[in-house]
């Protein structure tokens, strides 16, 4: 039996994941040195139905608003992944009551206590883990706070830039340290004032950043992005009771706005539902059904790829809920022609690029992308691990400064994936070695839990021997 204890160094190969993910999961945080191996063996198929855990860029956002609403808020279907729980502990330090329901209180069933705009100052660090999307957009929140907050996170989140959020939150008033544009940062916030803001790099982070901080400042803000990103921001600001305006790709949002606190549902993660729908696409036959499942269009357009690709999808039992869009997802594999994705592609499926890249040389003509050099700072250089992992796998690839051209017609072998503790690395290599001749092994696996602990589980149910 594996013991895990404050000073042990995990590095054991497990072919049966799931328990020793969970105890991974707690384990992250602690910031522990880890090294889980998940074997995966090779499959023919693909077959069955899955229900998925919360998407993670709408639990973050409720979590936050919830938290400067007025009054009660419930939360069902809360992401289960530990970037979501980096967020709950955040707001718990700012002095936002919460608790989970459900599964004795481990349920992702999240009751919140909204304090309404006046958060109270931590007493220590706001710790965000490996969660970029935290850092981010809390700070335009703790921006508009009378009091100094400091806010780090792990290794991986400690290279990753915030200039990008220290520029327009800086000219709205707040004062901002940092390392160089890299966390730690320390915000000292206070009386914002509107901006008008075109933003330099498409980012959904960013802007809800600022709309958020918008909610804190004097007059209109107004925020203009390069392409239009995922607007789970600005539907889940109008599900709080937020009024704002959207012309073309610019959105506006009025200070001094309250909000109320709401009852909700999460949909199912879509970028997690990706991993279980390129696995299907890799085996002509496979079926796959996903109810419940988030089909925002400025996140759906993984869906049009795969078709393009070859894979046949329905969708049925489509509703909206908050503003957001669900519906029931049907999947048939099918043989698979290639693809070039680049452009406002790349920036809607930046998250799906890893797996879609995993599974590019079992594909007939092969898979391009380009304009997706903001893959190279994301929780890895998720371009340089992509491509050195295929190659382990003895693939050929092209990489290049913005993405990657990748043959297709290609076999693979076995390999020992390296995830670079990077959770989408680990599950879109999982999925590339369902097609492999020989047993793949992850290293880093452990790394899943961050956006989905139960990935390998509910892989291996899913999978046809
Ligand atoms: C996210 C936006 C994207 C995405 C991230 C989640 C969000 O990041 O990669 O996983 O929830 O807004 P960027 O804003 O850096 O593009």
């Amino acid at each position: 039996m594996l013991v895990l204890d404050d000073q042990s160094t995990i590095n054991q190969q497990f072919t049966t994941p799931s328990a020793i993910l969970c105890a991974a999961f707690r384990y992250i945080n602690r910031r522990m040195k880890i090294d889980i191996q998940v074997t995966v063996r090779p499959a023919r198929g693909v077959r069955g139905s899955v229900r998925l855990p919360g998407d993670k860029s709408i639990s973050h956002r409720y979590a936050m608003l919830a938290g400067i609403a007025e009054g009660p808020s419930r939360i069902e279907n809360y992401s289960t992944g530990a970037d979501c729980a980096s967020t709950l502990g955040c707001m718990r330090s700012l002095g936002v009551k919460w608790e989970r329901k459900g599964g004795d209180g481990a349920g992702n069933t999240i009751e919140i206590e909204g304090r309404g705009a006046v958060l109270a100052a931590p007493g220590t660090p706001l710790d965000c883990g490996n969660s970029g999307s935290t850092m981010r957009m809390l700070s335009g929140i703790v921006a508009g706070q009378k009091f100094t907050s400091e806010m780090i996170g792990d290794e991986s989140l400690s290279r990753r830039p915030m200039g990008r959020v220290i520029t327009p939150l800086t000219a709205m008033g707040a004062q901002i340290a940092s390392q160089s544009g890299l966390p730690p940062l320390q915000i000292t916030g206070g009386s914002l004032k509107a901006i008008d803001y075109k933003m330099p790099v498409a980012s959904a982070q960013v802007k809800s950043c600022l709309l958020f901080a918008g909610l804190f400042a004097e007059g209109e803000t107004r925020v203009e992005e390069p392409l239009r990103t995922r607007d789970h921001g600005e539907v889940a600001l109008r599900a709080f009771g937020a009024h704002l305006e959207r012309k073309g790709n610019e959105v506006k949002i009025r200070g001094g706005q309250r909000l109320k606190g709401v009852e909700a549902r999460v949909p199912g993660d879509l970028s997690s539902a990706a991993f279980f729908l390129c696995a299907a696409a890799l085996f002509p036959g496979s079926q796959l059904t996903i109810p419940d499942l988030l089909m925002n269009p400025t996140r759906a357009r993984l869906l049009d790829i795969l078709t393009l690709l070859g894979l046949k999808i329905s969708v049925t039992q489509l509703e909206e809920i908050h503003g957001e869009l669900v519906g029931t997802l049907q999947v048939e594999g099918a043989r698979l022609k290639g693809i070039s994705i680049s452009g406002a592609d790349s920036a809607a499926l930046i998250d799906e690029i890893p797996v879609l890249a995993a599974i590019a040389p079992c594909t007939e003509q092969g898979i391009e992308v380009r304009d997706a050099k903001e893959l190279r700072v994301k929780e890895s250089d998720r371009i340089a691990a992509v491509a050195a992992n295929l190659r382990l796998m003895g693939a050929r690839v092209e990489e290049r400064e913005d993405g990657l051209r990748i043959p297709g017609g290609q076999k693979l072998h076995g390999a020992e994936i390296d995830s670079c503790s990077d959770h989408r690395i680990a599950m879109a290599f999982a999925v590339a070695a369902l097609r492999a001749e020989g047993e793949s092994v992850i290293r880093g696996a452990e790394s899943a839990a961050i956006s989905y602990p139960a990935f390998f589980q509910t892989l291996e149910e899913l999978v046809v021997r």
